[in-house]
Protein backbone atom coordinates (compact mmCIF):
# COMPACT_ATOMS: atom_id res chain seq x y z
CA UNK A 1 0.00 0.00 0.00
CA UNK A 2 2.14 2.80 1.02
CA UNK A 3 4.40 1.69 -1.56
CA UNK A 4 1.91 2.77 -4.23
CA UNK A 5 1.50 5.89 -2.56
CA UNK A 6 5.04 6.88 -2.96
CA UNK A 7 4.50 5.70 -7.25
CA UNK A 8 2.10 7.73 -7.20
CA UNK A 9 3.34 10.35 -5.18
CA UNK A 10 6.90 10.29 -7.69
CA UNK A 11 4.97 9.59 -11.21
CA UNK A 12 3.01 12.85 -9.96
CA UNK A 13 5.96 14.68 -9.50
CA UNK A 14 7.77 13.43 -13.04
CA UNK A 15 4.77 14.99 -14.32
CA UNK A 16 5.02 18.53 -13.49
CA UNK A 17 8.72 18.36 -14.06
CA UNK A 18 7.91 17.58 -17.64
CA UNK A 19 5.21 19.78 -17.63
CA UNK A 20 7.64 22.92 -16.16
CA UNK A 21 10.48 22.12 -18.36
CA UNK A 22 8.88 22.79 -21.39
CA UNK A 23 7.83 26.47 -22.69
CA UNK A 24 4.18 26.55 -22.82
CA UNK A 25 3.55 29.98 -24.02
CA UNK A 26 4.56 28.18 -27.54
CA UNK A 27 1.51 26.68 -27.68
CA UNK A 28 -0.54 30.22 -27.24
CA UNK A 29 -0.76 31.00 -30.65
CA UNK A 30 -2.04 27.18 -31.70
CA UNK A 31 -5.21 27.64 -28.62
CA UNK A 32 -6.99 29.45 -31.07
CA UNK A 33 -7.55 26.44 -32.78
CA UNK A 34 -6.59 23.36 -30.89
CA UNK A 35 -6.82 22.06 -27.59
CA UNK A 36 -4.44 20.01 -26.10
CA UNK A 37 -7.75 18.38 -23.54
CA UNK A 38 -9.99 16.08 -25.08
CA UNK A 39 -13.02 18.20 -23.26
CA UNK A 40 -12.45 21.36 -24.68
CA UNK A 41 -15.16 21.41 -27.15
CA UNK A 42 -15.71 21.86 -30.88
CA UNK A 43 -12.68 24.12 -32.48
CA UNK A 44 -11.49 25.47 -35.61
CA UNK A 45 -9.12 22.98 -35.30
CA UNK A 46 -8.22 18.99 -34.34
CA UNK A 47 -7.94 18.29 -30.62
CA UNK A 48 -3.89 17.58 -30.59
CA UNK A 49 -4.19 15.11 -27.35
CA UNK A 50 -1.25 12.52 -27.45
CA UNK A 51 -0.31 13.57 -31.39
CA UNK A 52 2.75 12.16 -31.29
CA UNK A 53 2.74 8.60 -32.54
CA UNK A 54 -0.79 8.91 -33.96
CA UNK A 55 -1.85 8.59 -37.41
CA UNK A 56 -2.30 11.98 -38.89
CA UNK A 57 -5.71 13.08 -39.33
CA UNK A 58 -6.52 11.08 -36.37
CA UNK A 59 -9.01 12.62 -34.50
CA UNK A 60 -12.26 11.03 -35.28
CA UNK A 61 -14.26 14.15 -34.37
CA UNK A 62 -12.95 16.26 -36.83
CA UNK A 63 -13.49 16.78 -40.89
CA UNK A 64 -10.19 17.16 -42.30
CA UNK A 65 -9.13 18.40 -46.00
CA UNK A 66 -8.58 15.73 -48.60
CA UNK A 67 -5.10 16.65 -48.21
CA UNK A 68 -4.35 15.33 -44.69
CA UNK A 69 -6.78 12.35 -45.29
CA UNK A 70 -4.92 10.89 -48.21
CA UNK A 71 -2.12 11.16 -45.99
CA UNK A 72 -3.78 9.05 -43.36
CA UNK A 73 -4.88 6.75 -46.17
CA UNK A 74 -1.18 6.27 -47.32
CA UNK A 75 -0.48 5.46 -43.46
CA UNK A 76 1.09 8.60 -42.45
CA UNK A 77 1.96 9.02 -38.62
CA UNK A 78 2.55 12.46 -36.57
CA UNK A 79 6.40 11.01 -35.95
CA UNK A 80 8.57 14.00 -34.36
CA UNK A 81 10.34 14.61 -37.53
CA UNK A 82 7.13 14.85 -39.57
CA UNK A 83 5.63 16.91 -37.14
CA UNK A 84 8.86 19.20 -36.88
CA UNK A 85 8.13 19.43 -40.84
CA UNK A 86 4.58 20.20 -40.98
CA UNK A 87 5.12 22.96 -38.64
CA UNK A 88 8.12 24.35 -40.41
CA UNK A 89 6.10 24.15 -44.01
CA UNK A 90 2.64 23.06 -43.74
CA UNK A 91 1.61 23.64 -47.61
CA UNK A 92 5.22 22.22 -48.63
CA UNK A 93 4.42 18.99 -46.51
CA UNK A 94 0.46 18.40 -47.29
CA UNK A 95 -0.32 21.35 -50.00
CA UNK A 96 -3.79 21.84 -49.91
CA UNK A 97 -4.02 21.15 -46.15
CA UNK A 98 -6.27 23.89 -44.48
CA UNK A 99 -3.96 24.77 -41.38
CA UNK A 100 -3.85 28.21 -41.91
CA UNK A 101 -1.63 28.87 -39.77
CA UNK A 102 2.22 30.81 -40.77
CA UNK A 103 4.90 28.51 -41.55
CA UNK A 104 7.60 28.57 -38.12
CA UNK A 105 10.84 28.68 -39.25
CA UNK A 106 12.77 29.17 -35.74
CA UNK A 107 13.90 25.92 -34.85
CA UNK A 108 13.73 26.21 -31.14
CA UNK A 109 9.78 27.62 -31.63
CA UNK A 110 9.25 24.30 -33.06
CA UNK A 111 11.13 22.37 -30.35
CA UNK A 112 9.50 23.47 -28.25
CA UNK A 113 6.16 22.94 -29.56
CA UNK A 114 6.96 19.60 -30.20
CA UNK A 115 8.40 19.37 -26.19
CA UNK A 116 4.35 20.76 -25.16
CA UNK A 117 2.59 18.34 -27.59
CA UNK A 118 4.55 15.39 -26.61
CA UNK A 119 6.56 15.39 -23.35
CA UNK A 120 10.15 14.86 -23.66
C1 LIG B 1 -6.26 29.24 -37.73
C2 LIG B 1 -6.44 27.97 -37.06
C3 LIG B 1 -5.19 27.17 -36.73
C4 LIG B 1 -4.07 27.57 -36.03
C5 LIG B 1 -3.74 28.94 -35.46
C6 LIG B 1 -3.23 26.40 -35.92
N1 LIG B 1 -3.82 25.32 -36.54
FE1 LIG B 1 -3.12 23.41 -36.60
N2 LIG B 1 -4.68 22.86 -37.77
C7 LIG B 1 -5.73 23.67 -38.12
C8 LIG B 1 -6.62 22.96 -39.01
C9 LIG B 1 -7.92 23.51 -39.64
C10 LIG B 1 -6.07 21.67 -39.17
C11 LIG B 1 -6.60 20.54 -40.06
C12 LIG B 1 -5.92 20.74 -41.42
C13 LIG B 1 -6.51 19.94 -42.55
O1 LIG B 1 -7.51 19.24 -42.39
O2 LIG B 1 -5.90 20.05 -43.64
C14 LIG B 1 -4.85 21.64 -38.37
C15 LIG B 1 -4.02 20.53 -38.23
C16 LIG B 1 -2.95 20.45 -37.36
C17 LIG B 1 -2.19 19.26 -37.08
C18 LIG B 1 -2.48 17.87 -37.65
C19 LIG B 1 -3.43 17.19 -36.69
C20 LIG B 1 -3.93 15.82 -37.08
O3 LIG B 1 -4.80 15.32 -36.36
O4 LIG B 1 -3.47 15.24 -38.08
C21 LIG B 1 -1.23 19.59 -36.19
C22 LIG B 1 -0.20 18.68 -35.57
C23 LIG B 1 -1.38 21.00 -35.90
N3 LIG B 1 -2.43 21.50 -36.64
C24 LIG B 1 -0.58 21.72 -35.05
C25 LIG B 1 -0.67 23.09 -34.83
C26 LIG B 1 0.23 23.84 -33.99
C27 LIG B 1 1.37 23.25 -33.17
C28 LIG B 1 -0.16 25.15 -34.07
C29 LIG B 1 0.48 26.37 -33.41
C30 LIG B 1 1.81 26.68 -33.85
C31 LIG B 1 -1.31 25.21 -34.95
N4 LIG B 1 -1.58 23.94 -35.40
C32 LIG B 1 -2.01 26.37 -35.27
C33 LIG B 1 -5.94 24.98 -37.74
C34 LIG B 1 -5.02 25.75 -37.04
Amino acid sequence: MRFWIVAAVLFAASGAARAQSCNVQAFEPCKACHALTRDAGQKPGPQLVGVIGRPVAGDPAFDYSPALRAARDKGDIWTRERLDLFLGDTEAMYPGGWMGSPPIRDAKARADLLCVLGGP
